[in-house]
């Protein structure tokens, strides 16, 4: 394929070089004329192991070269990548005026164009970026319409520098958001050869991925290093507790405890965490991220709570108080707090949790929901067809079966809060449908 690549810097250079070694013709773009000049001379511009050889290499074949001439770069090639820098602004807001002019440029080239071109970003960028500032940019310098008379695809880069190329062969998954199925297919054709998960998605999921990514792995660090430093206060050999730590593949590392939803709780989570918090500030030791957690769960309760009360209703019906399903356990459950403000706000909340049989409760389960909700034997309800039938608003708090099929039944006049993702079919319910996430 004829590929042009926008920004011969750590990214664009390094696909330009794997696309060119891959077989197809590249032309790299740079507004640095000295970048344009090395590699023509078969030089890498940045430092990064097997990169010169393979710019040598692709210079020898003539399968690589550069320019700074945007238009004879858009002319000649059927897709294009951009991987120009997206730094931030002084207060942390992303820069986008090299983006504005790339697009700029790539719009006023596509307009003398007949042949349909697909414009690829690579560029690290917020999520809408392409839909409300880089797409209308192109139609507006183009005068064709994005996803008709050219293809847009917004595709991340995961490459990490120092093992670049290697990670350009082997990538974790390779994800692509495009305006129309046949951009999509062009970009995955590029990478026919590499085995790797092939994820198609809307633009703005593929540009969200990116940042979803780099905050996990900055979280990651960041708490690898808080527990380092409690290791190192308690003579613990940080390096072997995380090796055990990795070693759980079925709640660390793993998908686990990663599907959005409602706040956590229960008897060890919320425990757990403030003892090491406090063990951490009776060491003198900062552990920011660790105290963030709680205070973000507390975030996350509130918005709950606002989401039941901003619809002026007052009859509530909540499904499942124990703090996750298939459980009778009430101690820090989310939904006994959001009980207790709702009924101390005077609504009239009723509870349907099959799970919890007040008679049955004991020890400091008992103790727990007695001193919470001391009045909780006359919100329990046993009929789960009387309550969904009498709430104007149904709140479905833990994840079952049974509550996925309830819900089912509400009628056109009746709000349904999900707060654990318990509907299939979302889009059935409407602007009745409200959860805390997307
Ligand atoms: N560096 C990484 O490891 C990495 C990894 C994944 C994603 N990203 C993202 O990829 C993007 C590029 O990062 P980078 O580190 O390669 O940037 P970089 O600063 O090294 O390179 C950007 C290049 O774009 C050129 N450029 C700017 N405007 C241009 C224009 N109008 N036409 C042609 N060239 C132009 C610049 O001269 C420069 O050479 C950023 O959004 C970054 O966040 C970077």
């Amino acid at each position: 394929m004829k590929i042009s690549i926008f920004g011969l810097g750590y990214v664009g250079v390094v696909s330009a070089a794997c696309l060119a070694r891959d077989g197809h013709d590249v032309l790299g773009v740079d507004t640095n004329t000295t970048k344009v000049a090395m590699i023509n001379d078969g030089l890498s511009p940045i430092v990064e192991p097997g990169l010169s050889d393979l710019i040598a290499d692709g210079r020898r074949n003539q399968r690589l070269a550069a320019t700074a001439d945007a238009a004879s770069a858009i002319d000649g090639a059927q897709v294009s990548f951009v991987c120009i820098q997206t730094p931030s602004a002084a207060n942390g807001s992303l820069d986008l005026r090299f983006v504005v002019r790339v697009a700029e440029e790539i719009g006023t080239a596509l307009r003398e164009k007949s042949d349909f071109h697909v414009v690829v970003f690579r560029s690290t960028m917020l999520p809408t970026t392409m839909e409300h500032m880089v797409m209308p940019m192109l139609e507006a310098r183009s005068g064709k319409k994005a996803g008709v008379d050219f293809g847009v695809a917004y595709h991340p880069e995961f490459l990490r520098e120092g093992t670049a190329i290697k990670d350009y062969s082997q990538p974790p998954r390779t994800v692509i958001g495009a305006t129309d199925e046949r951009s999509a297919e062009l970009v995955a054709s590029l990478y026919a050869g590499i085995d790797a998960p092939l994820v198609k998605c809307s633009v703005r999921t593929a540009e969200l991925v990116k940042y979803a990514d780099n905050a996990f792995h900055a979280l990651k660090v960041a708490f690898g290093n808080e527990i380092g430093a409690i290791c190192r206060s308690t003579e613990v050999d940080s390096q072997e507790l995380m090796r055990i730590f990795c070693l759980d593949t079925k709640l660390n590392l793993s998908p686990t405890y990663l599907k959005p939803g409602y706040a956590f709780g229960g008897s060890c989570l919320p425990k757990d965490l403030r003892a090491l918090t406090y063990l951490a500030r009776s060491l003198d030791i900062q552990a920011p991220v660790l105290e963030a957690a709680l205070s973000s769960n507390a975030v996350h309760k509130q918005r709950a709570l606002s989401l039941v009360t901003a619809h002026g209703k007052k009859t509530i019906g909540i499904l499942g108080l124990s703090f996750k399903d298939g459980t009778d356990d009430l101690r820090e459950s989310p939904t006994v707090e959001l009980v207790e403000q709702l009924v101390g706000k005077g609504y009239k909340v009723r509870i349907y949790d099959p799970n919890v049989t007040l008679t049955q409760l004991m020890g400091e389960n008992k103790a727990y929901i007695d001193r919470e909700l001391p009045h909780i034997a006359s919100l329990l309800v046993d009929d789960l067809g009387h309550l969904l039938a009498n709430s104007e608003i149904v709140v479905a708090a833990t994840k079952s079966r049974q509550y996925a099929e309830a819900v089912k039944q509400l009628r056109p006049d009746q709000i349904l809060i999900d707060l654990v993702r318990v509907c299939e079919d979302r889009n059935a319910f409407g602007d009745r449908y409200h959860a805390l996430v997307g």
